[in-house]
């Protein structure tokens, strides 16, 4: 009677437990390489990139590899908007884009105070005077609501180990009309060069994106060598 019972109580824990994934999107995958063992709307996620490799994010080559001298232009800036460089590892963009915002400003938020130490470091050289960094947790990038006039996420939005609870977070920071710039490795092209978990497809991006509320208005996948640039925007 007692088993019987036990198993009837496994069962029913089974069954909430797969009811509540399907609702939030998130299964666990057990052990994966590279994987953090959890999946979000059947996509892989990533582990997050250690500090302790901020060096390769600031490789010489980088800008030829990545053609990151061509992302910015494309993001349609005005100099007094407010831009957020969420998971800003190195700053490398942060800099980049407070050029390009004079009269703006750029919130440089990450989770590891290492990576906004190093932002902090370069800031006190003298160089990016309108950037503020933020330390963020890591369902929320703590930022200021109905304020953001662009988001940007270069290689960080697979490491997001919560990425329903950051897209509803960023939504909200957003201004009416404010816009994602979603920078991802191609998933669909084998010819580039990364692991297949620290890629995302055209078509899982727009579905995690819908599911959080965001329109999808544009994808560019020819400029970059490598990656897709992905704009989402909140309704106004
Ligand atoms: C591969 S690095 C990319 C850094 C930068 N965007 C660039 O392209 O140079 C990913 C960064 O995202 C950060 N990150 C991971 N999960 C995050 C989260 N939930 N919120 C904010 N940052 C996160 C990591 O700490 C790391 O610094």
């Amino acid at each position: 009677m007692r088993a019987m019972l036990k198993a009837v109580l496994t069962l029913a824990v089974l069954a909430w437990s797969s009811v509540a994934a399907a609702q939030d999107g998130y299964t666990n995958t057990g052990l994966t390489l590279d994987g953090i063992g959890k999946a979000y709307m059947g996509r892989d996620i990533a582990a997050v990139m250690g500090y302790q490799g901020a060096s390769w994010l600031e490789r010489p080559d980088r800008a030829q590899e990545e053609g990151t001298g061509r992302l910015l232009p494309l993001l349609g800036l005005k100099p007094t908007d407010v831009v957020a460089d969420i998971g800003a590892g190195t700053g490398y963009f942060s800099f980049r884009l407070s050029k390009a915002v004079p009269q703006g400003k750029v919130y440089a938020e990450d989770i590891q105070q290492e990576m906004l130490d190093i932002v902090a470091a370069r800031k006190a050289k003298g160089e990016g005077a309108n950037i503020v960094t933020v330390l963020g947790g890591v369902n929320d990038p703590r930022l200021p609501v109905n304020a953001i006039d662009l988001i940007l996420l270069v290689d960080v939005y697979h490491e997001f180990s919560y990425p329903r609870e950051m897209g509803q977070a960023m939504a909200r920071a957003l201004k009416p009309g404010g816009r994602i710039a979603l920078v991802e490795y191609r998933g669909e092209d084998p010819a580039v060069p990364i692991k297949e978990v620290h890629k995302m497809t055209q078509a899982q991006a727009k579905k995690e994106m819908a599911a959080i509320g965001l329109v999808w208005v544009s994808t560019d996948s020819t400029t970059l060598p490598w990656q897709h640039l992905m704009i989402f925007a909140k309704a106004n």
